[in-house]
């Protein structure tokens, strides 16, 4: 039974978590946007991989879009196998991981301190590695996550950058709509159980794209990593910009886009987007609280209506349950995927 595996749990406990973690780690996270203010950082550079790679790219946009920060990712080779650190003074380096193992990761922090930058940790295991090489930890809260695919310590992690986003601007608006983030959460899951019958169109589909801009540009990145992990399915994440110079060549008649398109500032763009594609003969899925655009869907993932800055949050939900019915509905392991173990470490 699907709802026995441990995925489709750890997808459930997300707003359980996110309650927790907004409550609990705020402490910690005021220290370290206090150590930013004082020492008037305003470039941080992000070390991560894979599903936490996608949470540093979500921080590009929110610490770049709501409080003027520069967010670079780290060249983790540069540190370990290179040994040609660049110069990190005057930044803060944030290593993001679940399990905090990672060498190659933990050695970004290490030379970061040894060059007297500020440094922290967002991590699942706040007595791992990463965690002993930063100056600040902050704890994703998650509690145990046993499906090797990353869910709910995803989401944590880009409620600890929005967090703090929100102490950073000092923003009572921003913090009163993080506060409501847990229930936009649970008001997704509860469009989950259409999902399942949807995915069966899909079940022999061997490659397609997934399409996010700005804030969701993040959310391309890990919904695809989330399809290719658990189903096996060759899917390449693009911002509808990139797309258009040069990839939309590969579309074709009945091609399957998936576009992650909520209400914001991008929603013009990726408006004309599902037009482009769709005159092309593409199919599109379409991830979005807008009506009006999810009419023009061949498959409509509903989402509620959150602030931009947020969405992501959300936009990334029904892309879990999508690969996870997927897989399910194509008889793979959904909390063991082939070759894949839950730490993998990379030097
Ligand atoms: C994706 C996934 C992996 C990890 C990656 C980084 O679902 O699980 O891509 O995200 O191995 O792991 P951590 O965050 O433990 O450094």
């Amino acid at each position: 039974m699907i709802t026995q595996t441990q995925l489709y749990t750890e997808i459930h406990q997300q707003p359980e978590v996110l309650q927790r973690l907004l409550s609990q780690e705020r402490p910690a996270l005021e220290q370290l946007a206090a150590a930013l203010r004082e020492r008037q950082i305003s470039h941080i550079v992000i070390a991560a991989r894979g599903t936490s790679d996608n949470a540093a790219r979500y921080a590009q946009y929110v610490l770049g879009a709501l409080n003027g920060m520069l967010v670079t990712l780290a060249t983790p080779s540069l540190y370990s196998i290179y040994q040609r650190a660049p110069q990190l003074g005057g930044t803060c380096v944030l290593g993001i991981s679940q399990s905090g193992q990672s060498p190659d990761i933990v050695a970004v922090l290490a030379e970061a301190r040894r060059q007297g930058a500020l440094t922290a940790a967002i991590t699942n295991q706040p007595d791992s590695p990463l965690a002993r090489a930063a100056d600040h930890v902050i704890a994703l809260q998650a509690g145990p996550e046993r499906a090797v695919a990353a869910t709910k310590t995803y989401t944590a992690q880009l409620a600890v950058i929005a967090l703090l986003s929100a102490m950073l601007a000092d923003d009572a608006q921003q913090r009163a709509e993080l506060a409501q983030l847990p229930q936009h959460v649970a008001a997704t899951l509860e469009h989950g159980p259409r999902i399942a019958p949807l995915v069966e169109r899909y079940r022999y589909m061997q490659h397609c794209v997934v399409i996010g801009r700005g804030f969701n540009y993040a959310t391309a990145f890990e919904l695809a990593l989330k399809l290719k992990e658990l189903t096996y399915t060759i899917v390449e994440p693009y911002s509808s910009a990139d797309f258009l110079h040069g990839p939309v060549a590969v579309l074709e008649h009945g091609f399957p886009v998936i576009v992650v398109a909520p209400s914001g500032r991008m929603a013009a763009e990726l408006d004309q987007f599902v037009q482009t594609i769709a005159a092309r003969g593409a199919e599109p899925i379409i991830i979005s609280d807008r009506q009006e655009l999810l009419a023009v869907a061949q498959v409509p993932l509903a989402l509620p209506a959150v602030p931009e800055w947020l969405s992501p949050l959300v936009a990334i939900v029904p892309g879990q349950l999508f690969a996870l019915h997927l897989a399910h509905t194509r008889g793979y392991s959904v909390d063991h995927p082939r070759g894949l173990n839950k730490v993998t470490e990379t030097i």
